[in-house]
């Protein structure tokens, strides 16, 4: 906990959650539980988690492969900011603004213009004016028509850039100019990770949810505890990854991992027989966890990827509002893996899992957040072990709201 910052700087009205907030933050996991129901549905608290959270935090927002080479660019809006992603020449990888210097208009509206592509440059469809994306010039004015006979700063006038890292092929932003680089914080996990080289994972799946109606943690929450393969995923997940053997690392701060095996080994330790829940399961490349299973890596705020022995999941969250956000769900394989005989029929298998369990996971976080919304009790919503993450997510929103 390194951040310290009075209480006193937020509402009035977030006084009590935030106190709250602070005293289930204290607590050992053994004592640990749920949040009071304000903090998934009071508009204030939302406000104050922008402003604490998303404007000042490490954002996974999009696999690198989807800006694939110099001149492609991804179209993405984050918490109502409109963005674009920009490969250079050299290829760097560039966020900028995506609001006209002019008059303000969208650069790429949707109504015209394809979410991905590649550019030369970025022509505003308004007035024409345009802007350069090469190297260290990106974003910069490059022609402005008709407008020699007004006092103007063209050389002054450019897209604002936002940090970009890319972090195992997943790419980073952070809308805080002086953020601290978001690699250092994560080593640890680059070391949980290492074994399965994701980093040049191929993607052949994503797919978006948009406007799911429940507060973001919800959401994060239900993704960050296998204890609900029980019940919402009885059918799908439990019978190869059942919740009662996931096993939860001891962490704290911005990341996390835990680790369920696959129920059936198979003869040779890797394959499970009628291993049908989440993956691929044709590929017998390199890169597995010394047992078959799946490895779940969250990162706080909004980001957590699973881990299968051929196949990974990230699943990445963004709030639309108090109680909305977006779910955008990736599917990658090993490099090798959309080459082997028979990856066709497995990729559709994997689409069909995915998109079933995303709506079993739809019905519990739709039904949790109207249940929030009935401003139960909370003090009977203790955590399980297997509930470690959200105790250490509230430990995570501590840090950063108080
Ligand atoms: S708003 Fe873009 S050129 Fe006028
Ligand atoms: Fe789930």
């Amino acid at each position: 906990m390194t951040r310290h910052l009075t209480a006193s700087r937020a509402p009035e009205a977030l006084h009590g959650t935030l106190a709250e907030l602070r005293r289930l933050a204290a607590l050992p996991l053994e004592r640990g539980r749920t949040l009071p129901p304000d903090a998934y549905t009071s508009p204030e608290m939302y406000a104050w988690e922008t402003e604490r959270i998303f404007r000042r935090e490490w954002l996974c927002v999009a696999r690198a492969e989807e800006i694939p080479q110099p001149g492609s660019y991804l179209r993405l809006d984050v918490l109502g900011t409109p963005l674009v992603i920009t490969r250079d020449e050299e290829g760097e990888l560039h966020a900028l603004s995506r609001v006209c210097r002019h008059r303000f208009m969208d650069l790429l509206p949707p109504e015209t213009t394809p979410g991905q592509g590649s550019l030369k440059r970025l022509t505003c469809p308004y007035h024409t004016w345009t802007y350069r994306l090469n190297g260290r010039f990106a974003g910069q004015l490059a022609g402005a028509p008709l407008m020699q006979r007004v006092d103007f700063d063209r050389a002054g006038c450019r897209l604002p850039a936002h940090r970009v890292e890319v972090w195992n092929g997943f790419v980073m932003l952070n809308l805080d100019p002086g953020a601290e680089r978001a690699a250092p914080g994560l080593r640890g996990l680059d070391q949980r990770l290492s074994s399965h080289g994701i980093a040049d994972w191929v993607t052949v799946h994503s797919r978006t949810w948009e406007g799911v109606p429940a507060n973001w943690k919800v959401a994060v929450e239900n993704g960050s505890e296998n204890y609900h393969h029980m019940g919402t995923h009885a059918a799908t997940l439990d019978p190869v990854l059942p919740a009662r053997d996931t096993e939860v690392d001891d962490c704290d701060g911005r990341w996390f991992t835990m680790f369920t095996p696959l129920s059936d080994p198979g003869r040779d330790g890797t394959r499970p027989a009628g291993y049908s829940g989440y993956g691929y399961s044709g590929y017998e490349g390199p890169g597995r966890e010394p047992r078959a299973g799946m490895l779940i890596a969250g990162i706080f705020p909004q980001f957590v990827l699973a881990v299968l022995p051929d196949s990974a999941v990230g699943i990445r969250w963004l709030p639309t509002g108090p109680a909305t956000h977006d779910t955008r769900i990736t599917a990658m394989v090993p490099p090798g893996a959309p080459d082997t005989p028979g990856f066709a029929e497995q990729l559709a298998g994997m689409c069909d899992s995915i998109a079933r369990i995303q709506e079993e996971d739809l019905v519990a976080v739709r039904g949790v957040q109207r249940g929030l919304a009935s401003r139960p009790d909370p003090s009977d919503g203790r955590f399980s072990h297997l509930e470690r993450p959200l105790w250490q997510f509230q430990r995570y929103l501590a840090d950063r709201l108080l």
